[in-house]
């Protein structure tokens, strides 16, 4: 994006000529990664799962602001729609070199509560979806030879588990465990795999626990004292995709506020 912002960027953060996939993008953490890699210069596909309507008005957005965007609709929880829209994206941008896994879902309930068909929801979404989709974006990682990076949006849940989320804590907790193992297997081509675990940030998935009284108890655990935003995220998203981290593979940023130290 030839703007102002990406301008003044040191060489070292710039994303100029970097084309990225961020999953779960129409909405909350996705939509405020799409915004800042495209600030920093990259070529961004903006997946959604329902929301086409958000996710155009992201991409309009984008252009708007003098940078490069477009649209790409499939579940990630499909392999066979992974396969078909990661081609797509390929196709549009010319190519793809850092995917961001960021779609996910939360159904909370303590276990006496909770359902086997809430627990293969959560884990299809939140843990087969970032699996298919870095399966296909490898192969065109590697064809790029471009010092590729994949990150994943884990959760601070995913760490240290939480009451009424041992769904959501599996799939986050394997999340980190693929992503060591593909910082493993892909180091070796220069593609570097690393996770980020937000802590609670304010979105349409916490909207219920950061209201009311819930808030206050949640704020109380929470040493810097508040909710964290969206855009905190994307500025670790945005480091880890940027050259500056090309020697930082396997590794878990904590995006948490001082929730879990
Ligand atoms: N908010 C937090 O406090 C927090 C903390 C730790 C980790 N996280 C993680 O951060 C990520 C984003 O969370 P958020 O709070 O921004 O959630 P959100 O506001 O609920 O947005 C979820 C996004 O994921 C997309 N999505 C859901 N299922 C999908 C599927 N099957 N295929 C493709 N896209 C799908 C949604 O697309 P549609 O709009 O089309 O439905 C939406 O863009 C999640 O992985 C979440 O677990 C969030």
């Amino acid at each position: 994006m030839a703007d102002a912002t990406s301008a003044a960027l040191p060489e070292s953060l710039s994303l100029a000529g970097r084309k990225a996939l961020v999953t779960g993008a129409s909405r909350g953490i996705g939509r405020a990664i799409a915004t800042t890699l495209a600030a920093r210069g990259a070529a961004v596909a903006i997946n959604y799962n329902s929301n086409e309507g958000p996710a155009k008005e992201l991409q309009a957005e984008i252009e708007q602001a003098g940078g490069t965007a477009t649209t790409v609709g499939f579940d990630v929880g499909d392999a066979d729609a992974v396969a078909e829209g990661i081609k797509q994206v390929v196709e549009q941008l010319g190519g793809l070199d850092i995917l961001v896994n960021n779609a996910g879902i939360s159904i909370d309930a303590l276990l006496m509560r909770a359902s086997p068909e809430s627990l293969q929801a959560i884990l299809r979404t939140n843990l087969e979806g970032a699996f298919h989709c870095a399966r296909v974006a490898a192969r065109h990682l590697l064809k790029a030879r471009s010092a590729g990076r994949i990150i994943n949006i884990s959760s601070v849940v995913g760490e240290q588990g939480n009451a009424g989320q041992s769904m959501y804590a599996a799939s986050k907790a394997g999340l980190l465990g693929m992503t060591k193992s593909l910082a493993h297997e892909l180091a070796g081509r220069g593609i570097t795999a690393n996770a980020v675990t937000p802590g609670f940030i304010e979105t349409d998935m916490t909207e219920a626990s950061v209201q009311g009284k819930a808030r206050d108890a949640l704020l109380a655990k929470i040493p810097l004292g508040r909710i964290g935003t969206a855009a905190e995220v994307a500025e670790a998203v945005a480091f880890l995709a940027s050259p500056a981290a090309g020697y930082i593979t396997g590794h878990v940023l904590r995006v948490n506020g001082g929730l879990a130290i």
